[in-house]
């Protein structure tokens, strides 16, 4: 691999446009620019030439340099490195935690037809009535925080024999190969460290889980 400070002079160099023709530069502009003295800027330039990285052309005060493909591909590499980590495409994220109980809210929640067409509808289920609470493990918390910013499926409120049905939202899930979603309500205090998971079936018959087990959540990818 590359070592950081030849890929910065590169990234550098490429920056002021000499992946794509010469371009000039001095000693000091790249050693400005790098915060590292002339002399070492000099040993580097060389040192990338030698590696052929860059080409070279020396001028009276400065020199023409243009990326060689070399060089250009170990850039691409550092920018494909970039994209993985950022898109949010290739992004997974794991939720681990326990089984707890509630104190029966869900059973009744999940039997409500506009809530549980909403969720057919979203999710491609129709929910067992329930949701099994997980109870984070302290590692999962800041994760729980992380899929806030994930595209979550709004479940509308609705008012029906004179009660009103806060809003929900649900983000997409699998617990092992179980197609499963995880239910926010829209009430203003919800503990962070606990999340409700709905799914087409018993979880805890199928999963053979009770309070206390173990069960991890997966998100995206
Ligand atoms: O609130 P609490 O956890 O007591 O229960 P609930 O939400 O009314 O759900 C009824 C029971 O079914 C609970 O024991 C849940 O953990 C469980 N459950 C399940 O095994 N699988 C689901 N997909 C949903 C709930």
């Amino acid at each position: 691999m590359i070592p950081a400070e030849d890929l910065q002079c590169l990234k550098a160099i490429a920056l002021g446009g000499g992946c794509r023709g010469p371009v000039f530069v001095s000693t000091q502009s790249i050693g400005e620019m790098l915060a590292i003295s002339q002399q070492t800027a000099s040993r580097r330039l060389k040192g990338l030439e030698t590696q052929g990285f860059i080409t070279r052309t020396m001028a009276a005060d400065g020199q023409h340099v243009t990326l060689t493909r070399h060089g250009e591909e170990e850039l691409r590499k550092e920018f494909q490195d970039y994209c993985r980590i950022f898109s949010d495409h290739t992004k997974g994220y794991t939720l681990s935690g326990t089984v707890v109980s509630g104190i029966g809210e869900g059973k009744y929640y999940m039997s409500l037809p506009a809530y549980k067409e909403q969720f057919n509808t979203h999710l491609g289920f129709v929910p067992y009535p329930g949701t099994l609470n997980i109870r984070l493990s302290p590692a999962s918390v800041p994760v729980r925080k992380k899929i806030d910013a994930l595209n979550w499926v709004r479940i509308k409120g609705f008012s029906t024999d004179g009660r009103t049905f806060g809003d929900a939202r649900c983000l997409p899930c699998r617990i092992g190969d179980i197609s499963c979603g995880i239910v926010v309500p829209g009430r203003t205090h919800y503990p962070e460290d606990i999340i409700e998971v709905i799914a087409p079936i018993a979880l805890r018959r199928r999963l053979g889980v009770g309070d206390t087990d173990n069960v991890s959540v997966e998100v995206g990818q």
